[in-house]
């Protein structure tokens, strides 16, 4: 009697798990630049948009800060386009198709992962890599990098003195001159911050409620998924 107590007391036994390298080395580092040069870029563009870090009395100030936001431009720049040089030519976790959903199975994770969110689904479906929706966002996101990059040369070419990087002037007017492009790199600015802050907290929930090791895995490149799941979920 008192053995079946206990047997019915157990706790159901944990699904086996293993170690799955989802993100590869080029997957991880450009994610690393991008957020790294992007946080450089968003302190010196506020003070250039808004100075607080220069006075009359501090000399060649905004001058530095130009500077700096230039090489992390380049920086950024160089870490976007390697992610969509890899996202056609690297490994199938780290390709295009993780982003557009363009297979059947594809698009039925979408709809489930829509239902869950809508709490019409119990569990979110198995996805190694991406999620399907968390993947077509980042479409949005890789558009928001584009005009960032397309406006920023544009605003360089005015005050450039090489003729390679005068010829971004070709851009302006897509922006309505140089003021449009200081709008729009200014706004497209804070769209990329609401995504940046939505993105950790949805980092920190998926990590807590999945258990699976998301957070660390942009770091080691492994989730811990369970040895059962079915093939057709890699
Ligand atoms: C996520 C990336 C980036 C962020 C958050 C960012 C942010 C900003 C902000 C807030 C400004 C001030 C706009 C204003 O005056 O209201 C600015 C200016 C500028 N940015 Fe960026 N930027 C980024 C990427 C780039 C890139 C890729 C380039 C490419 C060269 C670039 C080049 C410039 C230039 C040339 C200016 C004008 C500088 C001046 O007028 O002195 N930025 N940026």
């Amino acid at each position: 009697m008192a053995g079946a107590r206990s047997a019915a007391a157990a706790p159901a036994p944990a699904p086996a798990l293993e170690p799955v390298y989802v993100w590869d080395l080029v997957v991880r580092l450009s994610h690393w630049l991008i957020a790294l040069s992007m946080i450089v870029l968003t302190f010196t563009g506020i003070d250039i948009a808004s100075p607080f870090l220069t006075s009359a009395k501090t000399g060649f100030t905004h001058g530095y800060v130009r500077i700096i936001h230039m090489y992390a431009a380049i920086v950024f720049s160089l870490a976007v386009g390697v992610r969509l040089v890899w996202m056609f030519t690297g490994p199938r976790r780290s390709g295009w198709r993780q982003f557009v959903p363009a297979s059947k199975s594809r698009l039925v994770a979408l709809r489930d992962q829509i239902l869950f969110y809508m709490l019409l689904r119990p569990h979110p479906p198995s996805c190694p890599g991406h999620n399907p929706l968390a993947g077509l966002s980042y479409v949005a996101v890789f558009g928001l990098y584009a005009i960032m990059i397309l406006t920023g040369f544009a605003l360089y070419s005015v005050s450039a003195y090489t003729s390679y990087m005068k010829a971004w002037d070709v851009l302006l007017p897509l922006f309505g001159g140089a003021q449009g492009a200081r709008w729009l790199h200014h706004v497209t600015m804070w769209l990329l911050l609401v995504f940046a802050v939505s993105h950790i907290a949805f980092a920190l929930l998926t990590s807590r409620s999945e258990k699976n090791g998301t957070l660390d895995s942009i770091f080691s490149g492994y989730k811990f998924l369970p040895r059962d799941r079915k093939a057709g979920d890699d």
